[in-house]
């Protein structure tokens, strides 16, 4: 995730590019950068790693003219956060700059086939195809060169280009990233979101996928991909810019809930090649080193330990060695059996837990391989591991994790796969198969996210509750945890999940009239077990609220409310069963008037032991 802003106007572009990229610092803000044509021969280009900050104080310092430009901040996701990585890039003769947001996924062929051709690449990043594919294309008509590159790219983009020739020119197109244009009174923009532009105009277009936006002067056309044009409504914005930065949603957190389509669909696809199989290639473990590994430990904090115990099932199913899911603190001073033929794999966020961060350095020192699930970019767990694994979550602002757990679960499940395969432990068609349902997986979270309005009247008779319980056995117990880390940090409700089948053994005397008990219920080898359980919390009077697959409606019985999920495979499942307990917290705590964003006590990223 990234943002990108564009101006064309009589104003110093600069100011309203450096305003614009502020806006959208919550979608990346490892570097920051602007393109400015200033009447002279080349671009004008400025981009630093770093804060905004750094940009802003060096454009002060000496600033630059001109009225048309394009500005970028980064969320790294090809190459590490550095100046030369840093957005927008260019041609060679700085004559076309490029600013994106997305993945170019067939970036290294291209790459390859413009190396070819004698274009010199300087940076590691994916969007440096786009300028010197447009550039290739340029014959002086900028509008004709974008589509002609755009026609070349597989992935999600939303590109604003400027070049030397036309400083009353700026060209951008949407597939599958967002972006919006900004009409103002003889002045225009393009922005990722709209509070970029918010200052200026309250009126904008909203671009659907394969949209192109020529703005020419104070002229804006918006075309189609066989470059008709199209004609577009102007929406009136009313909202302020706090609001807009959440894009309408009240909070982070519920708009980092809604992501979890976007985030699950960029954390598969960046890792699946032209057939359609994981590459993952920069993770050079194999199958002789995997012969070797004779104990995996999988260790995280929090939410990401959670996700650790998905993560469990399904490296034990596809794998077939044992393993231990651990947390971090814990680990560190068990003395674990760890040497050079074990795997540790780390799951974190931030990555830069400091407990975390201690098993990477004690593991590595014991000889075992280190391989990291984290999703900020260049962060210290992503640096200092063996191999790392990025979700391509985007930035998570919201102190409760979501969209980070459920793309951590689908990064186990394709290291699982791949080295499975690697291992023989699975057949080549049960990979494929199961990267074929896997493939499902964010339509079905979309799927599952329609389930809010039922979430929100049952939200209603949790608000006054002291405790609430959360059920299930195998998978559904680990999914049962996340559940109740949840509503416990953000609704300072207190919530406990019990693995079910030990309920008998001494927790079922905490159930009495109206106790809330949560059961997940999606594992069909033990769905039948997991009914009795209902049915024993229901007689003894609790109000129970079950989650399961579609198919199973003999729940309706023993529960006061049901939320299906789609039938899935049962690791899956996990992906799936949990958005109904995110947005379950949600409206718990909105209900309770919690300050749900930032809960008290916590911090996003634990860096101290
Ligand atoms: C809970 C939450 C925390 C984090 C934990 C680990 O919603 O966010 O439990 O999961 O502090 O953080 P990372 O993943 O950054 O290592």
């Amino acid at each position: 995730m990234c943002g990108i802003v564009g101006y064309l106007g009589n104003r110093q572009a600069t100011d309203v590019l450096v305003d614009g990229l502020s806006k959208l610092e919550y979608r990346g803000y490892d570097s920051a950068g602007v393109a400015v044509n200033n009447g002279k021969d080349e671009l004008e280009i400025r981009k630093y790693q770093g804060r905004l900050a750094v940009l802003a104080e060096d454009l002060e310092k000496n600033p630059i003219q001109g009225h048309l430009g394009i500005g970028h901040t980064r969320w790294a996701t090809h190459g590490v956060p550095s100046d030369v990585n840093s957005h927008p890039h260019f041609n060679k003769e700085k004559t076309i700059a490029v600013v994106h947001n997305g993945i170019i996924e067939n970036y290294l062929e291209l790459r390859e086939e413009l190396q070819a051709e004698g274009y010199e690449f300087i940076s590691q990043t994916d969007t440096e195809v786009a300028a010197h594919m447009i550039s290739k294309y340029y014959n002086g008509d900028l509008l004709d060169a974008v589509y002609k590159a755009t026609a070349r790219f597989r992935g999600a983009y939303a590109l604003g280009v400027i070049c030397t020739e036309n400083d009353k020119e700026l060209v951008a197109v949407r597939k599958d990233s967002p972006l919006i244009v900004g009409l103002g009174e003889g002045e225009n923009f393009i922005a990722s979101d709209i509070p970029a532009v918010l200052k200026y105009t309250r009126k904008v277009y909203y671009l659907e996928n394969g949209e192109y936006v020529h703005i020419v002067g104070d002229k804006v056309e918006v075309l189609n991909e066989n470059r008709e044009v199209v004609e577009k409504k102007v929406n009136e914005i009313n909202w302020d810019v706090e609001a807009a930065s959440k894009a309408g949603y009240d909070h982070f957190m519920i708009k980092e809930i809604y992501e979890q389509p976007e985030a699950t669909r960029n954390t598969l696809e960046r890792r699946l090649d032209a057939n359609g199989e994981i590459k993952l290639d920069d993770i050079n473990i194999t199958k002789e080193q995997l012969d070797k590994i004779n104990k995996i430990y999988i260790v995280a904090c929090g939410t990401a330990y959670n996700a650790g115990l998905v993560g469990k099932h399904a490296v034990e199913r596809f794998l077939k060695v044992p393993v231990v899911t651990d947390i971090a603190s814990e680990f560190r001073y068990s003395d674990p059996f760890v040497d050079e033929n074990t795997l540790v794999i780390l799951a974190s966020q931030s990555g830069e837990t400091a407990d975390t961060l201690s098993v990477l350095r004690e593991a590595k020192a014991k000889g075992a391989t280190v391989l990291s699930i984290a999703n900020v970019v260049g962060s210290s767990i992503a640096r200092e591991s063996d191999y790392t694994l990025y979700t391509w979550a985007g930035p998570e602002i919201a102190v409760a994790s979501t969209k980070a757990y459920t793309t951590q679960i689908v990064a186990f499940i394709m290291i699982a796969l791949d080295f499975g395969l690697k291992k023989g432990t699975i057949t080549k068609e049960e990979y494929m198969n199961y990267i074929a349902e896997l493939k499902e997986i964010p339509d079905q979270v979309a799927e599952v996210l329609k389930c809010e309005d039922q979430i929100k009247e049952i939200s209603k008779q949790l608000v006054d509750k002291n405790d609430i319980f959360y059920l299930g056995r195998g998978l559904d117990y680990s999914t049962a945890m996340e559940g109740a880390l949840k509503i416990k940090e953000i609704s300072y409700t207190h919530a406990e999940a019990f693995a079910a089948g030990e309920l008998k053994h001494g927790t079922i005397a905490l159930i009495e009239e109206g106790v809330p008990v949560i059961v997940l219920a999606t594992q069909q080898r033990l769905f039948e077990k997991m009914l009795s359980n209902m049915q024993e919390v229901k007689a003894r009077g609790a109000n129970v609220i079950s989650i399961t697959e579609v198919t199973n409606k003999e729940v309706e019985k023993s529960s006061d409310s049901v939320i299906y999920i789609p039938e899935v495979d049962n690791i899956l499942a996990g992906i799936l069963s949990v958005i109904p307990l995110q947005l379950l917290a949600y409206y718990v705590a909105k209900e309770r008037g919690c300050d749900i964003d930032k809960p008290r006590n916590l911090a996003k990223s634990v860096t101290v032991e």
